[in-house]
Formats: C-alpha cells, structure tokens, sequence
C-alpha cells in the first residue's frame, strides 16, 4: 500500500507527530511551506482570518503529486477552531487526485473535532481515520495517541 503523510506545521508541533507516523509506516512525507513567513503577531491575525474566513494563501508548490497514493494522510495544527489555511490551500489544489485519506491534527485545548469535520466537509471524503493531539496530549501521551490511530487505519484498510 502506498502511503503518504502530507503536513503543515508553524511551530513544529504537528511536524513531530507527521514525523512519528512516517517512522511508523516508512512511507513518503510532504511538508506544506508558507511562501512568506508566518512570525509576529500581524501573522498571527493574518492567519485566523485566513482560516476563519476560508481562504487560500500562498504555499510553495508540492514535491509530491498525491496521485497514485493509496492513501493521503493530512495533518494541520488547528486555527481558529479549523485547519490551517496553508493546509486548506493544498486540499483544494488537490482533493481530486486523493484516494482514500485520513487526518490528524495538533491543538493547544480546543477545537480539533470541527477541524477534523471541516475538513471532510471541503473535500466531501470521509476519512479512514482521525487524530488529534492537544498540547498537553503531545507531552504526555503522544505515542499512545498515535499507536491507536495506526492500528486504526491498518485494520480499515486490510
Ligand atoms: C493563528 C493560530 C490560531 C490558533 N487557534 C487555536 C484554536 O482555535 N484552538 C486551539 O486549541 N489552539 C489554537 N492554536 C494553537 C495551535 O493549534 C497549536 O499550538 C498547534 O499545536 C500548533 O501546531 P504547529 O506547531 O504544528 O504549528 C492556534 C495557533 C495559531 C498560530
């Protein structure tokens, strides 16, 4: 089975999970990148309203083409109780080449379950699996968290 995890991350915390779950299945990893940098507080509000609002940015273009992947595996640190909007840009650009997907996403307490339906709604996929990891769940039972997930997709998928 082919499989690729596909992410966005601005302060490496939904990185360390991507990271984890490509160690896990050996598989090809994507990393989403903003065309312009995302620090200070204007890029702050800049980046709820994206995501509030639903719109695109500029992301550099991918390396892989998610076409011919079994499986697409998207992970987006939450904005604004929904996905990131760099991640948002790429399912857009490409939900027509996904086969089957699943989703994870990193939080700092709340909003990870409208995230994951936001998500589903853009690309009117239902995934094979989610995960989500608050802050304090990163810290204490990262591996745990995602061990399930993985078991998870391999028994949907077998
Ligand atoms: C613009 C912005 C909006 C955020 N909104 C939320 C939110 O609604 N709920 C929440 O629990 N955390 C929120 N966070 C915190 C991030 O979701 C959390 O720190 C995440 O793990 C960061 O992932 P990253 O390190 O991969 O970028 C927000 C962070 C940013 C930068």
């Amino acid at each position: 089975m082919k499989i690729l995890v596909v992410y966005y991350s601005r302060s490496e915390r939904t990185k360390q999970v991507a990271d984890r779950i490509r160690q896990i299945f050996q598989c090809d990893i994507e990393r989403i990148e903003d065309v312009e940098s995302r620090e200070g507080p204007s890029k702050f509000l800049k980046s709820t309203f994206e995501s509030i609002l639903g719109h695109n940015t500029e992301i550099k273009p991918s390396k892989i083409d998610p076409q011919g992947y079994d499986l697409v595996i998207i992970g987006t640190p939450v904005w604004a109780g929904t996905m990131s909007s760099p991640i948002f840009t790429y399912m857009k650009q490409n939900f027509l080449k996904f086969d089957q997907v699943a989703f994870f996403c990193t939080c700092g307490s709340n909003g990870a379950e409208s995230t994951l339906k936001n998500m589903e709604r853009l690309i009117r996929k239902e995934p094979v699996s989610t995960l989500s990891l608050t802050k304090k769940e990163l810290k204490n039972n990262m591996n745990g968290k995602i061990n399930n997930f993985i078991s998870e997709l391999k028994y949907e998928l077998t």
